[in-house]
């Protein structure tokens, strides 16, 4: 199943989330659908101690992520995968990050808070998840893909899920009467 379309993270995006997922020595992140590389390349640049491994569908970006790997030095550290996330395993991430659709954070939602583990971190740029609430949401402007031809940068978002603090989303009508209640 596609998740998402291509659409590269940018760069000042990819330090936000990284600052919020705190990457600790020796640990995995793994970017679901990792397109041409962005996240792996970046989030092994920063923190030198770390290993990095994309899964990613699409074999042309699977081709020029690989090239960028190399050509960055980055062989041994970033692993590119390429196939469908849902045949594989998040178990051993310690981080995951995604840049994905409204749809494809309904499609994984269950999968990762399933699998990952009680230390685990997910974060996510521009989406959330449809039963779950992030511990912390922060703004990022900055220039995309999407809105390289405006004159200046545009809001992302960027959300974090602690699986060691799991927040269950309240559906709207319970919180709509909570609120009700209060202001009686
Ligand atoms: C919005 S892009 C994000 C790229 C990258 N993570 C970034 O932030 O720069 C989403 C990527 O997910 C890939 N994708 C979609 N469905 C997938 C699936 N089922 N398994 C692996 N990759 C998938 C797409 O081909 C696309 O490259």
């Amino acid at each position: 199943m596609k998740l998402a379309p291509y659409v590269g993270s940018p760069c000042r995006v990819i330090h936000k989330m990284l600052d919020l997922a705190k990457p600790q020595y020796g640990e995995l992140l793994v970017d679901v659908g990792s397109g041409k590389g962005n996240v792996v390349i970046e989030a092994a640049k920063k923190h030198p101690t770390i290993k990095c491994l994309g899964y990613e569908i699409n074999p042309d970006l699977v081709r020029e992520s690989k090239n960028r790997v190399c050509t960055n030095g980055l062989e041994g550290r970033v692993e590119i995968i390429e196939g469908n996330v849902f045949d594989y395993g998040l178990g051993d991430a310690d981080i995951v990050t995604v840049y994905l659709s409204t749809r494809g954070m309904r499609a994984i939602e269950d999968k990762v808070f399933t699998e990952l583990g009680i230390n685990a971190r997910l974060v996510s740029h521009d989406y959330g998840f449809e039963k779950h609430s992030p511990n912390k949401l922060r703004p990022v402007s900055a220039r995309s893909a999407f809105s390289s031809w405006l004159p200046f940068p545009v809001l992302h978002y960027v959300e974090i899920y602690w699986m060691n603090d799991i927040k269950i989303r309240k559906p709207l009508q319970e919180t709509i009467r909570e609120f009700l209640k209060r202001s009686d």
